[in-house]
C-alpha cells in the first residue's frame, strides 16, 4: 500500500509499505481521507516521542476492510472515522475497534474532517466546561479546528455571548460564522473586552495569555486548558485564589482519554457525530491535499495558514 513516512530526516516522504493487518480489538479500514490536526505539527516539530521511520495522520475515514478477534464480523463495510494514534496517511490503517466512531451518516470527506477536533470541542464545551444556558464563553484560536467548532457547540449549549480571539484581522468574519458574538483579534485581547469576565474559557495557548484569561474569568467561572499553542512555559495558579472566587480550573486531554477511558471518548464522539449529522454542527473543510502533499497540509497548519479543517484525499 502507498503511505506517508516521515524519517530520522524529517522528511515526508510516499512509500510502499505491506498493509497492516488488525489485531485484537482492532479494525482495518481502507482510508478515503485522512484529516491533517495539530498533532501533525508537535510530531514533525519533535514535541511528541514517537520512533522514525512513523506513518502519521492521527484520523482516518473510510469502509472497514477485516476485523481482529473480539470484533464483530458485521462490522465490515460499516463507513467509520477512526481515532487513532498514527498511521492514517496510508491507504490501510488499523484503529481500536471502539475508536472507528460509526460516520453512515456523513460522507468520507467530512467524516476525516470530523476527527479528534469534533469530540475534543463537544467534550470542551458539554462534557469538562459543563456550558449552560445563558453563559458567557471565550474561545480562543476560534478559526481553528476545535475553535470554529467549539463556538458551534456552545451556541447548542444555549451559551448567551460567546467572543473569539483570531490571529489576524482576515480571520475575523470567518469565525463569526461558528456562532461567535465577537471576535477580537489576538493583541486586541484582554483591552477590548474592557471589565467583561466570562463564566468559561477555553484556553489551549498558554503563557501571557492564560495568565490574562486566568484574570478574565468570573465567579464561579471554568477555565480549561487544553494545549500549548503559544507557549510552554508553566503557568502558576493559586488553589486558593480560585477558592475564594469559586473558580475551576480544568484540563483536557482527548489523546490520554482515547487511552485510557476509549468508551468514554467514543460515546463523546457518538453524541457529536449525532450533531453534525443532523446539520446542527457543521465541519468546515476549507482545504483537500494529496497523498505526496503532506509535508504542504502541515506546514500550512504550523504556519497559521489553514482555517477551519484541512483534509488529504487518500485513494
Ligand atoms: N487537549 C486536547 O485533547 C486537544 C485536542 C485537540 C487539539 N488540542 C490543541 O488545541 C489547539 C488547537 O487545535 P486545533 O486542532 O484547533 O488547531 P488548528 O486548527 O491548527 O488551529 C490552531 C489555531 O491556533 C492559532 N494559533 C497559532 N499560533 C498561535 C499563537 N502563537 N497564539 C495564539 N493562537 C495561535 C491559530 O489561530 P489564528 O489562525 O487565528 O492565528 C489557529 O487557528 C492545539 O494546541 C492542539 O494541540 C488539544
Amino acid at each position: 500500500m502507498r503511505a506517508v513516512v516521515l524519517d530520522t530526516d524529517d522528511q515526508f516522504r510516499v512509500t510502499e509499505l505491506p498493509e497492516p493487518v488488525p489485531g485484537a480489538g482492532e479494525v482495518a479500514i481502507r482510508v478515503a481521507y485522512a484529516g491533517v490536526q495539530y498533532g501533525d505539527v508537535l510530531v514533525r516539530e519533535g514535541h511528541f516521542p514517537v520512533p522514525r521511520p512513523f506513518v502519521p495522520g492521527f484520523e482516518a475515514a473510510g469502509e472497514i476492510v477485516a476485523v481482529g478477534a473480539g470484533v464483530p464480523e458485521a462490522r465490515i463495510g460499516e463507513q467509520v472515522t477512526a481515532l487513532i494514534s498514527g498511521g492514517g496517511y496510508a491507504e490501510v490503517v488499523t484503529a481500536p475497534a471502539t475508536l472507528a466512531i460509526n460516520a453512515a451518516g456523513v460522507g468520507p470527506r467530512e467524516a476525516a474532517g470530523f476527527g479528534w477536533v469534533t469530540p475534543t470541542a463537544y467534550d470542551l464545551i458539554n462534557t469538562v466546561a459543563r456550558v449552560q444556558p445563558g453563559d458567557s464563553v471565550l474561545i480562543h484560536a476560534a478559526a481553528g479546528g476545535v475553535g470554529s467548532l467549539a463556538g458551534q457547540f456552545a451556541t447548542a449549549a444555549g451559551a448567551r455571548r460567546i467572543v473569539g480571539v483570531v490571529g489576524n484581522p482576515g480571520q475575523v468574519d470567518y469565525a463569526r460564522r461558528f456562532g461567535y458574538h465577537q471576535v477580537l483579534v489576538r493583541e486586541e485581547f484582554p483591552d477590548a473586552l474592557g471589565e467583561e469576565m466570562f463564566d468559561v474559557i477555553l484556553d489551549p495557548i498558554g503563557g501571557s495569555a492564560r495568565v490574562a484569561n486566568l484574570a478574565r474569568l468570573a465567579p464561579f467561572g471554568r477555565i480549561v486548558v487544553y494545549g500549548n499553542i503559544a507557549d510552554f512555559a508553566p503557568v502558576t495558579v493559586s488553589a486558593n485564589d480560585l477558592l475564594m472566587r469559586g473558580q475551576s480550573l480544568l484540563t483536557y486531554n482527548s489523546n490520554l482519554a482515547g487511552q485510557t477511558d476509549p468508551q468514554r471518548l467514543a460515546r463523546s464522539a457518538d453524541r457529536a457525530m449525532s450533531l453534525v449529522a443532523d446539520g446542527s454542527v457543521h465541519i468546515d473543510i476549507t482545504a483537500e491535499h494529496g497523498l505526496d502533499d503532506v509535508e504542504t497540509a502541515i506546514m500550512n497548519l504550523a504556519g497559521g495558514a489553514t482555517r477551519g479543517k484541512s483534509v488529504v484525499r487518500v485513494s
